[in-house]
């Protein structure tokens, strides 16, 4: 009996604590495990370790990621802190660092910042239209699940994208993929970052590099777990299953294929 009570005062003392970080009804049911709520952003809310946040740096590079004024409305330190460490996991492989889908830079100057890339002598290859989705790519598919809606979402972030990579040691190469693939030099890859938001040049990106990448690289699919992306997932799946990979799929919403 005192044990019951003690219980159902835990989880009331823990649900008046933490009810303002339960949003759009969803409904956590707290057990003697679950500490308090550590990240609630994004898609993702967990009472897991979250240290990361206040480790100095990656606070920093996370810093710099926002100065480049990316997501409205958002925090993405976790998918930020994902990709930052990936990129440090394989920084030391031989090969480039490859992004389609840049928008204004936040992942890449987050990774610049967190492995020290100029210490690394490789090259930051970073692919956009730098003017949003290709209209003509997006299928009907796509746009009935939303995707549609990114047409009236990106600006024009050339120059200012130009300006962030200056003093760094990257290619810049606007235009549609997967049209502009070919003006990546890159002969070896171990960093591939994939987030165009569209199935048709991610998974042109993803066959025309996938030759490239060392064993070990890495390749991330940033929209991977999204509702509306949905499409993407079904075609990288059948990606995966044609390579003989598995993609390992995280709360994030990001997919992420090791290269064998
Ligand atoms: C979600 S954003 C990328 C966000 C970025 N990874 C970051 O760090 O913030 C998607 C980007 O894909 C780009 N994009 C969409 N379709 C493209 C295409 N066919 N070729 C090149 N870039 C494309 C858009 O211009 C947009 O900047």
């Amino acid at each position: 009996m005192i044990r019951r009570f003690k219980s159902l005062f835990w989880k009331l003392n823990w649900f008046f604590k933490h009810y303002r970080q339960l949003s759009n009804g969803s409904i956590f049911i707290p057990n003697k495990f679950l500490g308090p709520i550590k990240f609630v952003a994004d898609s993702v809310a967990t009472s897991n370790n979250a240290d990361f946040l206040t480790e100095p740096k990656f606070k920093r590079a996370y810093e710099l990621a926002l100065a480049t004024s990316p997501w409205k409305d958002v925090e993405m330190q976790w998918r930020t802190f994902i990709v930052c460490t990936l990129a440090e996991m394989v920084k030391k492989l031989p090969g480039d660092f490859v992004e389609c889908g840049v928008n204004t830079g936040a992942y890449s100057r987050a990774i610049i910042e967190y492995i020290n890339f100029p210490q690394t002598n490789k090259v930051f290859y970073l692919l956009d239209t730098y003017e949003g989705l290709v209209a003509s790519q997006i299928t009907e598919e796509e746009k009935m699940a939303g995707v549609g809606d990114y047409l009236k979402t990106y600006t024009n972030v050339y120059e200012e994208v130009k300006k962030t990579f200056a003093q760094f040691n990257t290619r810049i190469i606007k235009g549609a993929v997967p049209g502009t693939l070919t003006q990546c030099a890159a002969e070896k890859i171990c960093y591939l970052s994939i987030d165009m938001n569209v199935v048709e040049p991610e998974i042109a990106a993803a066959n025309f590099f996938w030759d490239k990448l060392v064993p070990g690289a890495v390749m991330i699919l940033d929209d991977y777990g999204f509702p509306a992306h949905i499409a993407q997932k079904k075609a990288f799946d059948a990606f995966a299953a044609e390579k003989k990979v598995s993609i390992l799929y995280i709360p994030t919403g990001q997919g992420i294929i090791f290269k064998p």
